[in-house]
């Protein structure tokens, strides 16, 4: 295993909430609709603008807004999101990640965020992570979001690897399925009825270690 390419909101910290959080808010206020419960997996790993187009099609508004109002739509999300997201700190890595950042450092496995996040510098920054990694993925420097491999060829790059040589961690649908088609390991952290596309699938981050991503590495390499 030459690198671990890793997706941030819900592998590293449970922001994933927070996201569906002021989804709900701006589909309520902007729409009328509630957004069923059901709905937050399908917005993980969604870029911001993807998620809202998913959203107007749910409130079956397609087409009764202009490019300029939904960008405005998407700022006013992000603008609740990062309120939300600044009260962050060190408390809210997820259990079991910072011992396997170190793990990894110590073993020398470069690490990289594929994220589709814009935030994702600076929910790094309040986590107080940024050192562990070699690079963060800025999407919008990438093609096609998840569920294409390109984010997660682009986080390889960075550390001048064969995707085939890492493990990619992920808790969403679209991002195993952007690690599967970049060929790299996928490590999906969730249920395993949801994420059954994933070479490996844990129930919580508290389950990953170094030794269990070598471990699926080895299997599962192709
Ligand atoms: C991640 C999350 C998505 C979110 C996307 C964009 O992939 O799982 O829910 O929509 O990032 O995040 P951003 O912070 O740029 O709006
Ligand atoms: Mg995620």
């Amino acid at each position: 295993m030459d690198g671990v390419l890793f997706d941030l909101d819900g592998v590293i910290t449970d922001t994933a909430r927070f996201h569906f959080a002021a989804w709900r808010q701006l589909a309520q206020q902007a729409f009328g609709v509630s957004l069923p419960d059901s709905f937050e997996a399908e917005l993980k790993g969604i870029s911001r603008e993807a998620s809202l187009q998913r959203i107007v099609a749910f409130a079956q508004l397609d087409g009764q807004y202009t490019v300029a109002q939904l960008a405005a739509l998407a700022t006013q999300k992000n603008e609740n999101y990062v309120a939300a997201i600044k009260q962050l700190t060190a408390a809210d890595i997820l259990p079991g990640i910072q011992p396997l950042l170190v793990a990894l450092k110590a073993r020398g496995v470069p690490m990289v965020i594929a994220s589709a996040s814009k935030n994702a510098p600076l929910i790094l920054d309040r986590l107080a992570l940024s050192a562990y990694f070699t690079a963060i993925v800025n999407p919008n420097d990438v093609h096609q979001g998840k569920p294409a491999p390109d984010i997660f060829i682009a986080a390889a790059q960075k550390i001048a690897v064969n995707p085939r040589k890492c493990v990619g961690l992920e808790d969403s649908v679209a991002g195993v399925a952007a690690i599967n088609a970049a060929g790299a390991v996928s490590v999906a952290i969730g249920h395993a009825s949801e994420l059954s596309a994933a070479a490996v699938v844990v129930p919580t981050t508290a389950a990953l270690t170094a030794d269990l991503l070598e471990q699926a590495f080895e299997q599962y390499q192709h």
